[in-house]
């Protein structure tokens, strides 16, 4: 089982995308029963509010369904998930000042350095106060970014039971 939680500042648009292309790829992949998938903001701004709607329209027309509601990252979801995924920097750092110890350190990393193509360090630019084209754009990230997370998962040598 792999448990994944995309982190954004406001967990209304760039979050929700990530976990709602990567619902989408598992789906396809007919992998949902080894994921579990969650997103999440470091800050409260947007608590209960569902992804922002040019979040949902732009990925509706790539036949891709965002859900959930807006709640802030806690403590606590070092122990709920194995990959705590930031979208850009300053999400990356707010992260790291939470973690208590090293395994909570070691869960943490940025959305693009999953993207083969991507250099080291880019980010996931915030739409948020932008026009349409970033909501795309945020999509086009995503999808590479998870494209290369889920193939670099499904690689992974698995525990196995001989006998
Ligand atoms: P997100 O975008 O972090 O991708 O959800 C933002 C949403 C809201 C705000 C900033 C970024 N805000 O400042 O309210």
């Amino acid at each position: 089982m792999h448990r994944i939680c995309f982190v954004c500042l406001g967990n209304i648009c760039r979050s929700p995308t990530a976990a709602g292309v990567m619902n989408h790829l598992i789906d396809h992949a007919g992998l949902n029963v080894q994921f579990i998938i969650d997103s999440a903001g470091t800050s409260a701004y947007h608590q209960g509010e569902p992804p922002d709607v040019r979040s949902r329209t732009a990925a509706a027309s790539r036949g891709i369904t965002l859900t959930g509601s807006s709640r802030q990252f806690q403590v606590e979801d070092f122990h709920r998930f194995d990959h705590i995924i930031a979208m850009d920097t300053k999400n990356l750092e707010n992260l790291h000042r939470m973690a208590r110890d090293e395994a909570d350190h070691a869960r943490i990393s940025l959305m693009r350095d999953h993207d083969p193509n991507s250099p080291p360090g880019a980010e996931v630019p915030d739409p948020y106060y932008g026009g349409t084209d970033g909501f795309e754009t945020v999509l086009d990230i995503c999808e590479a970014a998870c494209r290369g997370l889920l193939a670099r998962l499904q690689a992974e040598p698995r525990a196995t039971t001989t006998g």
